[in-house]
């Protein structure tokens, strides 16, 4: 007897009011022949119980194609999520999920691997012990960048406006990696935004939409270390001054050189649509930030290998 075909199924788990577009029109674009369910305010008891009335009906074979998607801007919650419903599934009913609370998980990824790449192209080397400054690095994005920095043996500062919350995020990023290599500052000053990046050679401004975190006399005065500079920010004003959004390795100030939100952004897109490809073709495991970093240095090491243009390069990738 033919095996019965099974469409694949994102049910999206939203922590937020409204179910993100921007992640379930990216899933659509790369599998149009995906259905879409989606549920939206979910809390952790309410995550639980669809996630048991999704496991079953499919049988073990349609479980296979049926993925959970963990979305919205309360990090905390999203992870909570991903922890309650790991714990519901067991074998042969046990569901691919993808978590990317609102992006920080593939903006994070994008923004680190960046880095890597433009220090790697200038000759900068990896980024084991980099020092590496992450302005306002207390939210999703900058959390987790700070994250994949120390596992790459950087030595990691996170400023914020207020020491205690950068030294949480530092003490819980030590914790999870059993390390000592991120510390959290306090930055409400220009002097003390200067003093952040004193040390750094790569600074990754990872503060709110259209705030900006860096002028450029403070760059230029501090930041005497300083080789290569990212930002998140694409909302006007940048979070760098004179750090243009669609910056791709441009030289910004005597030496140092720049990365921009869209040239982030661009390549964010991109990891996330590989992520989704993932996890469309796996039948159970949990892809995360450590899915998508990889995806990234993937991405970069074939561009670096391929420049002469034996792989396509995802920059030529549009979603
Ligand atoms: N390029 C892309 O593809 C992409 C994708 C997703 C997100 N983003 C951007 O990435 C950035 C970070 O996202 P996120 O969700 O992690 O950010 P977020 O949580 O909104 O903000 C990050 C940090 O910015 C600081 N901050 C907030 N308001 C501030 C103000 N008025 N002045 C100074 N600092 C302020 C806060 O740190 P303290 O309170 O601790 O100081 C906060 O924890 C945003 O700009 C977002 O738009 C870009």
């Amino acid at each position: 007897m033919p095996k019965k075909p099974y469409k694949p199924v994102f049910i999206f788990l939203d922590t937020d009011k409204h179910a993100s577009p921007f992640d379930i029109l990216t899933t659509i674009d790369v599998l149009p022949e995906a259905e879409i369910l989606k549920y939206e305010s979910v809390t952790v008891e309410d995550a639980e119980k669809l996630v048991y009335d999704a496991m079953f009906p499919r049988g073990p074979e349609g479980a296979k194609h049926t993925k959970i998607f963990i979305n919205g801007h309360d990090f905390e919650l999203a992870n909570a999520i991903l922890e309650k419903i790991r714990k519901c599934m067991f074998p042969p009913f046990e569901l691919s999920i993808l978590i990317d609370p609102r992006g920080a998980y593939t903006t994070a990824s994008a923004a680190v691997a960046k880095t890597l790449e433009l220090s790697m192209r200038k000759g900068f080397g990896t980024l084991e012990n980099k020092t590496v400054a992450i302005l306002a690095g207390t939210g999703p994005v900058g959390q987790t960048a700070a994250m994949l920095y120390a596992s790459e043996e950087a030595k990691v500062v996170v400023s914020s406006r207020d020491l205690k919350r950068s030294a949480l995020v530092a003490e819980k990023i030590n914790a999870e990696l059993k390390t000592e290599k991120v510390r959290g500052v306090e930055a409400k000053t220009l002097e003390e935004v200067g003093a952040a990046i004193k040390e750094a050679e790569i600074i990754l401004s990872a503060g709110a939409a259209g705030v900006q975190l860096l002028p450029l006399n403070v760059l230029k005065e501090y930041g005497k270390k300083c080789r290569i500079v990212a930002d998140i920010n694409a909302i006007p004003p940048f979070g760098v001054e004179s750090l243009d959004a669609s910056a791709d390795g441009k030289e910004i100030a005597p030496k140092i050189f720049g990365v921009g939100a869209l040239a982030i952004g661009t390549f964010k897109n991109f990891i996330e649509a590989e992520l989704i490809k993932r996890v469309a073709e796996a039948s159970k495991g949990v892809f995360d930030y450590r899915t998508a970093y990889q995806i990234a240095k993937e991405a970069v090491s074939k561009k670096l290998e391929g420049e002469k243009g034996k792989t396509e390069s995802w920059k030529n990738w549009l979603p």
